[in-house]
């Protein structure tokens, strides 16, 4: 059996989610590729934290060089959040010809067309399926099985932070910032919520849909947003007596050869599909031209579901590592949008 070998930045909760991936379901992997895929090292200054893992002294490094220059190291997995260092990692690690799989999503909406190129010029695949909509299978399958189709709008409720605080607010009439602690004790805001809470999270999730959508980029600081952190369980009693639901949601919508792109509170109807999705779950709704409306639904947040996201993209990628044709299809696909966008 073929063995791929993967380097991993970061053993933090979505690190170790994806470790406990990977030893929950690696014979059946096994069996399903024919490949076994090994994390041999792990870049992590916390090497004592207590982990519900089997990881060895040994697989850690303090230097990441450990992992870009390590020649039987075929994927890099980046689980650091943030931007930096983690782009500036990626981008080693696509220059060192790796293969990169991250869940990082300010990371790429900030460098999209940067990865993109890297991985082009270097003929490696760079993957980030699980920086949007966590376990949701959302951007590989936009990027190849919805090809068939042109979209006008897609809407969203992609981050679980939020939509845990507003469904808490709805159903049991608390305060904010009693629901906020609770979502950061369950793990699913990030160190710093602001992110979280003032849309800046949905604001990276949306400029990626877009690429992927509508094949243009919209840089995360250029599309209007709003947060929750102003909602009060006023508002949300409001909004209930007249038939709706508040919702953080990411929307871009095609107006001509023109996009509208925003992220803000919004009253959902009841009676839409995207007011029955609560707590930590996400959605992501669009209509293409061909298939109609689809929902995806899931959960958005947490070490596992992100893990298991992450973990498809590195057994995508060593398939086609083990059958020799490991090539990116979705700078492909961007050059091609890019080119009928631009014409309209
Ligand atoms: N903080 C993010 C959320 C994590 O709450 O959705 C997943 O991107």
């Amino acid at each position: 059996m073929k063995t791929i070998k993967v380097g991993l930045l970061g053993l933090g909760n979505i690190g170790t989610g994806t470790y406990k991936t990977l030893e929950m379901n690696k014979r059946q992997i096994e069996s399903t590729t024919g490949v076994s895929i090994e994390i041999t090292k792990i870049l992590e200054k916390d090497v004592n934290r207590k982990r519900d893992i089997t990881v060895t002294p040994q697989q850690f490094t303090q230097n990441p060089d450990d992992i870009f220059l390590d020649p039987s190291i075929d994927i890099v997995i980046e689980l650091l959040g943030g931007i930096e260092p983690a782009s500036t990692f990626m981008l080693k690690a696509l220059q060192n010809k790796k293969h990169v799989v991250t869940a990082n999503k300010a990371a790429v909406a900030a460098n999209y067309d940067a990865f993109m190129d890297a991985a082009k010029e270097n003929q490696v695949m760079f993957r980030y399926e699980a920086s949007v909509g966590g376990g949701i299978p959302i951007l590989n399958t936009l990027a190849s099985d919805l090809l068939a189709n042109e979209f006008e709008e897609i809407l969203g409720i992609v981050n679980g932070t939020t939509n845990y605080i507003l469904t808490q607010m709805t159903e049991y009439g608390l305060n904010y910032a009693d629901v906020l602690k609770v979502a950061q004790e369950k793990g699913f805001a990030e160190a710093d919520p602001t992110a979280d809470v003032e849309g800046i999270d949905v604001a990276n999730k949306l400029s990626i849909l877009i690429s992927l959508v509508f094949g243009i980029r919209v840089a995360p600081q250029e599309i209007p947003t709003a947060g929750i952190s102003n909602i009060s369980k006023e508002d949300i009693k409001l909004a209930d007596q007249f038939g709706y639901k508040i919702k953080l949601l990411a929307t871009a919508k095609k107006v001509g050869n023109q996009l509208e792109a925003h992220v803000q509170p919004a009253f959902v109807p009841k009676d839409h599909p995207l007011a029955s999705v609560s707590n930590e779950f996400n959605a992501i709704f669009v209509t293409g031209n061909a298939v109609d409306d689809l929902m995806f639904y899931g959960k958005g947040a947490g070490p596992l579901p992100t893990g298991s996201a992450v973990m498809g993209d590195v057994i995508e990628i060593s398939r086609a590592i083990a059958k020799g044709a490991a090539f990116d299809h979705y700078a492909e696909t961007k050059a091609k949008k890019m080119l009928r966008y631009v014409g309209e």
